[in-house]
């Protein structure tokens, strides 16, 4: 079998059985031209050590060329012989520089420090891609805020009514954890910047190659300082796909929020027809599938993660046959996230927000006892017993079903005596959202320095 890299040692080809277990170019096959791309630094490395001639490497490097024309264009494809997408390029190669040329490039590397440098070369590029799908929904988010700059919403502990806070507050929120996940990314990079290639099958090589030229060559910033971790390790994979599940729980968030905003009960938001789906019976749904999906698809995502620790427990240095499973967790994570990040980006982007329903429950539920019982602690009341008293006008508010600006003087003097008129200065949502103007807080103030400082942080990354 052409397609096979060993076979001198054996009496006969495997059996179909183990042919169909081995197999990896369903999946590994998106490697192809990256798998090019180092056999391309190999061959130069291999001239730099004497193993290969300057006509020699020229022929090497027009049949990968042509070879990387042919995968591209799909004229080459794999044979359903063939084990892995290293066997199946070599056997291309071969077809197109002859035998005795094609023969050569395997001398000094091994699918094992291959299949390490490879994933990491395809992990870099999407994560490049996935943050910049992540940002997209940051953009949203801020721009939704920056549309909604003052207008109040009820802030929720609990789920239970908690304090009225700014919707552009409420939509930052998700917005700053989503830019920690591509800040991730970019901090995940520089430990997946480190080449392996070189350290061959586990002991590195000793055909006097230069692993530091190859990881020049690939865009990586060094190589490995230790060929069995450079073949074992799958750490850095790991980290990648916990940080892809992470991106799947923080869109998850999001969307359970969204989906119980779009109801009739809720009525926060109204779902852009364009990210909304139908029913096939009732003819009046209008579902938010988009956000379902997110949530679905995040469990995927910790599945994807769990399946991969899963894997690397136990196993002994260096490379196993087990870490042919590493790649299907991480391939399906940039599969996944990369059709829902632009959906979540869309749909947040075009959701219409009924800011007066949510304005009038902003204050609702008794969300502004805690203003009261701050008013009282500025008036030098210890907390603890401005904390009571505001607490029995709510029980009072309750026994009567008002609201707690509907007390009368009488009622709030009969509270406490410290509950003057003056403290309905703060028992409107306006006076409520002003005082919190610290850092951080919900003022209007606050969260325009807020906006501020997100932009900066965004043009950083
Ligand atoms: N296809 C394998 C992988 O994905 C690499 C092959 C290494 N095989 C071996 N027998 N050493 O991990």
């Amino acid at each position: 079998n052409e397609g096979a890299l060993w076979g001198g040692r054996f009496a006969g080809g495997p059996a179909d059985a183990l042919a169909a277990l081995s197999r990896s170019t369903d999946f590994d096959w998106r490697l192809a031209p990256y798998d090019i791309a180092g056999s391309r630094a190999h061959a130069r490395v291999l001239r730099t050590a004497g193993l290969l001639t300057d006509e020699e490497l020229e022929g090497m490097l027009a049949a990968l060329d042509a070879l990387e024309a042919d995968v591209r264009s799909g004229a080459y494809v794999p044979a359903p012989s063939d084990e892995d997408v290293h066997g199946s390029l070599e056997k291309g190669l071969i077809e197109r520089a002859g035998p005795a040329l094609g023969g050569k490039l395997r001398a000094g590397r091994s699918r094992n420090d291959q299949i390490a440098t490879l994933g990491r070369m395809y992990l870099r590029d999407h994560a490049a891609i996935i943050a910049r799908d992540v940002l997209a929904v940051v953009q949203a988010l801020l721009d939704q805020a920056k549309a909604h700059p003052e207008a109040p919403m009820p802030g929720r502990t609990h789920l239970q009514h908690a304090q009225p806070v700014l919707l552009s507050h409420h939509l930052l929120a998700h917005a700053w954890a989503m830019l920690r996940d591509v800040e991730r990314l970019v901090d995940w990079d520089a430990r997946a910047a480190v080449s392996p290639y070189g350290s061959g099958a586990l002991a590195g090589s000793s055909l006097g190659l230069d692993p530091a030229a190859v990881a020049a060559e690939l865009g990586f910033d060094s190589a490995v300082h230790n060929s069995i971790d450079g073949t074992a390790a799958r750490d850095v994979y790991a980290e990648f796909a916990w940080v892809c599940a992470m991106i799947g729980v923080d869109m998850s968030r999001i969307s359970e929020e969204i989906t119980t905003w779009a109801t009739k009960e809720f009525s926060f938001v109204t779902l852009d027809d364009a990210f909304s789906t139908g029913s096939s019976i009732m003819p009046q749904k209008k579902n938010p599938d988009v956000a379902e999906l997110a949530r679905g698809k995040a469990g995927r995502l910790i599945g994807d993660l769990t399946g991969l620790l899963a894997t690397l427990k136990g196993l002994p240095l260096a490379y196993n046959r087990d870490l042919q499973e590493d790649k299907e967790p991480v391939f399906d994570a940039i599969d996944q996230l990369e059709v829902l990040l632009p959906a979540v980006a869309g749909m947040v982007a075009t959701l219409t927000f009924h800011t007066q329903r949510m304005a009038e429950l902003a204050p609702q539920g008794f969300a502004l006892a805690t203003d009261v019982a701050e008013w009282l602690v500025r008036q030098g009341v210890p907390f603890r017993d401005a904390h009571e008293i505001a607490g029995d006008a709510v029980r009072v508010c309750e026994q009567h079903g008002i609201e707690l600006w509907d007390l009368t003087d009488e009622q709030l003097a009969a509270v406490s005596a410290h509950l003057d008129p003056a403290v309905r200065e703060v028992l409107t949502v306006e006076g409520s959202l002003a005082s919190r103007s610290a850092q951080g807080g919900t003022a209007p103030s606050a969260v325009a320095a807020q906006v501020a400082e997100l932009e900066r942080r965004l043009a950083a990354v």
